[in-house]
């Protein structure tokens, strides 16, 4: 069968953190969130991989001050700032990830550079002397911080897309936690726990509290639900985990079948999603979505 035969419908779904956004700041996240859809999506349109819209798509949140990713992370216990991002291919498992960086520009383009490379994970100055070596953007801290007018900030964008020959990928990317520990790395760049993509199951993007996802491997468990059921109740399956532990998270969901689902224990969680199939939705609380499980 020729590949044009092979095409499917794509699918994208960006999110801007699981966590309280201050009704001001409901329209700066949707549009926020519209745009960086509008990149990933412009790729997929064109036959693009749905890696390459994922890292277009986490880029464009890098670039917007209103997510902490990138331009905009908040500052550690030290006042220091330290980024954590990771790419996850599901037709290859390869998997690129860097943590407690200080100076790339752009987080995800450096895991992304990494997926063809043995090491999945980097961290500090060895991910940094990575970035050299592939020409990577640097910036000094300073230019990554802005006055977050009372929001804090907190939290972690991502991205999952499925592509028209059938390929996932999951992004995210975080400006960590303010005043956290120096040092301190949370789930994002941690495949199972931040993220997991695979094509013959689906694809997760997470956010919420690090600690709280790590410690129930919730990627690994939403994955693992994924194979028998549709995405909102696998969603609902992994957010009931939570609590064990306590904390709040927010999950964005394509299933290999190209639903959509999304779902938060958060008071808020901006997300938007588009496909082949329907034009681009943005939403700030999963209450404001009608479709479950949208193909
Ligand atoms: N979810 C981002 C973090 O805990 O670092």
């Amino acid at each position: 069968m020729s590949e044009v035969a092979n095409r499917r419908a794509w699918a994208i779904i960006v999110h801007g953190g699981a966590k309280p956004i201050a009704p001001e700041l409901h329209q700066a996240h949707r549009d926020g969130c519209l745009r960086a859809l509008a990149v990933g999506q412009a790729v997929l349109e064109a036959g693009g991989s749905a890696v390459v819209a994922v890292e277009m798509s986490v880029r464009a949140l890098e670039d917007d001050a209103t997510f902490n990713a990138g331009y905009g992370a908040v500052r550690n216990a030290r006042g220091d700032i330290e980024l954590d991002a990771a790419i996850m291919d599901g037709a290859s498992l390869a998997v690129g990830a860097v943590a407690a960086v200080k100076t790339l520009r752009h987080p995800i383009s450096v895991a992304a550079t990494m997926l063809s490379q043995t090491p999945v994970l980097l961290v500090g100055d060895g991910a940094e002397m990575f970035g050299r070596e592939h020409d990577a953007e640097f910036c000094a801290p300073a230019d990554l911080l802005v006055d977050r007018r009372g929001d804090p900030g907190c939290d972690t964008v991502g991205c999952v897309a499925l592509d028209s020959l059938g390929n996932i990928a999951a992004g995210t990317s975080t400006g960590g936690l303010t005043g956290c520990h120096p040092g301190r790395v949370g789930d994002s760049p941690l495949p199972g726990c931040g993220l997991y993509a695979d094509n013959q199951v689906g694809g997760v993007s997470l956010s919420g509290e690090g600690e709280s996802l790590i410690r129930t491997t919730l990627a690994a468990r939403l994955m693992h639900s994924l194979e028998s059921v549709a995405p909102g109740a696998a969603i609902d399956a992994a957010l009931a985990r939570l609590g064990r532990v306590g904390g709040e998270a927010g999950l964005v969901v394509i299933d290999a079948d190209g639903r959509i689902g999304w779902g938060h224990t958060s008071a808020q969680f901006a997300v938007a999603y588009a496909s082949a199939g329907q034009p681009p939705h943005a939403f700030i609380n999963r209450d404001e979505d009608p479709q479950e499980d949208s193909a």
